[in-house]
């Protein structure tokens, strides 16, 4: 667009070379293999889209329908599904492998938070396990971390993109996660090793679905943003 093939340069293409040419000076793109540039940049990136304010919706909160997550011996149902935190995290790490088509994307949240309404029933439909209540999760000091696949295309603006293909979370084993669980109406006080295991597992099931939603927002924005629109040096 810069361009000018014309052999008579108006004035007013003259001052279109000029702002163009400006333009690309400030910004430096980063080389692929800049890690700190990626990262960086990722970093000035998630500032905004995070708080939604690159038009694509806000993740902090997130939220999620119910749904159903089919435990070993009990069907866990999970209503009102609120994650909160993302918008005080740091993006630490992204790194990309240009000749495999591989990334890596590691984003540090000093306190993150799942809130949830449950039920849960015994599979075998015996009645040993019938009750309904909510729970907290908090997650202190966690690094939530992505790898994957992504490619790249010619985007409608005749500009490069890069999409997510697929890609895998790790969730935190070393982090501190504090369950509060309170099962409603209780009269008998709930805390089995079993009771908390069975809240722990539905609770990493739900952190896997919020995550893939934080990754279907980032597809989103990348779809909304060129490549070069987004990792530049400033
Ligand atoms: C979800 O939250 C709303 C409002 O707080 C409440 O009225 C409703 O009962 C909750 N749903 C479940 C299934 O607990
Ligand atoms: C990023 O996560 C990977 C695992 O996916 C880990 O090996 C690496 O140390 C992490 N780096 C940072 C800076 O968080
Ligand atoms: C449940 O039990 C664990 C370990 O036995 C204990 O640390 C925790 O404080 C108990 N929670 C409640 C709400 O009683």
């Amino acid at each position: 667009m810069c361009i000018n093939t014309g052999k008579m340069l108006s004035a007013l293409n003259i001052v279109f070379l000029l702002f163009c040419e400006s333009a690309l000076s400030e910004r430096v793109l980063c080389a692929f293999t800049d890690e700190k540039c990626l990262t960086e940049s990722c970093e000035r990136a998630f500032k905004n889209f995070i708080n939604s304010k690159s038009g694509v919706d806000s993740s902090d909160p997130m939220q999620l329908d119910s749904m159903t997550i089919d435990l070993p011996k009990i069907k866990y149902g999970a209503q009102n599904n609120t994650f909160l935190g993302m918008s005080n995290c740091h993006v630490v790490l992204t790194r990309i492998s240009t000749e495999r088509s591989k990334f890596m994307y590691n984003i540090s949240c000093p306190s993150l938070s799942m809130k949830l309404d449950y039920d849960m029933k015994d599979q075998l439909g015996s009645k040993n396990v019938d009750e309904k209540g909510n729970c907290v999760v908090s997650f202190d000091d966690y690094l939530l971390r992505f790898v994957g696949d992504y490619s790249q295309y010619n985007g409608i603006d005749n500009k490069i993109h890069l999409t997510i293909k697929s890609y895998k979370f790790t969730p935190d084993n070393k982090a501190r996660v504090h369950y509060e669980c309170k099962k409603q109406s209780s009269g008998d006080k709930q805390n089995s090793t079993d009771w908390r295991d069975t809240h722990q597992q539905a609770a990493k099931h739900l952190l896997q679905s919020f995550m893939a939603k934080y990754m279907n927002k980032v597809n989103h924005f990348l779809e909304s943003k060129s490549s070069d629109e987004i990792f530049y040096q400033k």
